[in-house]
């Protein structure tokens, strides 16, 4: 397994739209192994595949809390079928804006379908922090960013504390 590089905004590759997934092959699998080291170490509670660079559908997540033992989810082609009318705000992080956080508003409950590691189809009926996750990191597969989901003013603020992170990065 490897540790791989997350791409952080304003990186224009976050707003790309990922393809599905043709093929699970070890590719596929190895990738999802890499990326689960890479969240858990971040630390985060879910990522997609776009970033780490790879413009796939592809999504881990795990949301287990300590002391439970990790319970990590490997989501290909997810989907959300079906969402509750109930919404709530949450606050929430990303592992492509470090250091920002925001209260979104989303849906409470989900349903995703989705294929699994072996290619089986399989439904997830998530509430609570797992579906947040869920709906989070699904927009990352359309281009959608946390900051879609907030006030202008506030987008502004969170872009231009990216940059000035960049920046600073780059002269380091
Ligand atoms: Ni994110």
């Amino acid at each position: 397994m490897a540790l791989l590089p997350i791409i952080t905004a304003p990186d224009p590759r976050l707003r790309k739209t990922s393809q599905p997934v043709q093929t699970i092959d070890d590719s596929v699998h190895t990738l999802m192994a890499d990326m689960l080291e890479t969240m858990y170490a971040a630390p985060g509670v879910g990522l997609s595949a776009i970033q780490v660079g790879v413009a796939q559908r592809i999504v881990v997540i795990d949301t287990a809390k300590d002391p439970d033992p990790p319970a990590p989810l490997r989501l290909i082609n997810p989907e959300i079928i079906w969402r509750a009318e109930e919404a709530g705000p949450f606050e929430e992080g990303c592992l492509s804006f470090p250091d920002q956080f925001e209260e979104v508003e989303r849906s409470a409950a989900v349903h995703v379908q989705y294929l699994d590691a072996s290619g089986e189809s399989r439904v997830i009926e998530a509430e609570g922090l797992q579906a947040i996750a869920l709906q989070h990191e699904i927009d990352h597969l359309d281009g959608v960013l946390l900051v879609d989901h907030v006030s202008t003013i506030k987008r502004n603020i969170i872009m231009r504390r990216m940059k000035k992170l960049q920046r600073m990065q780059a002269a380091e």
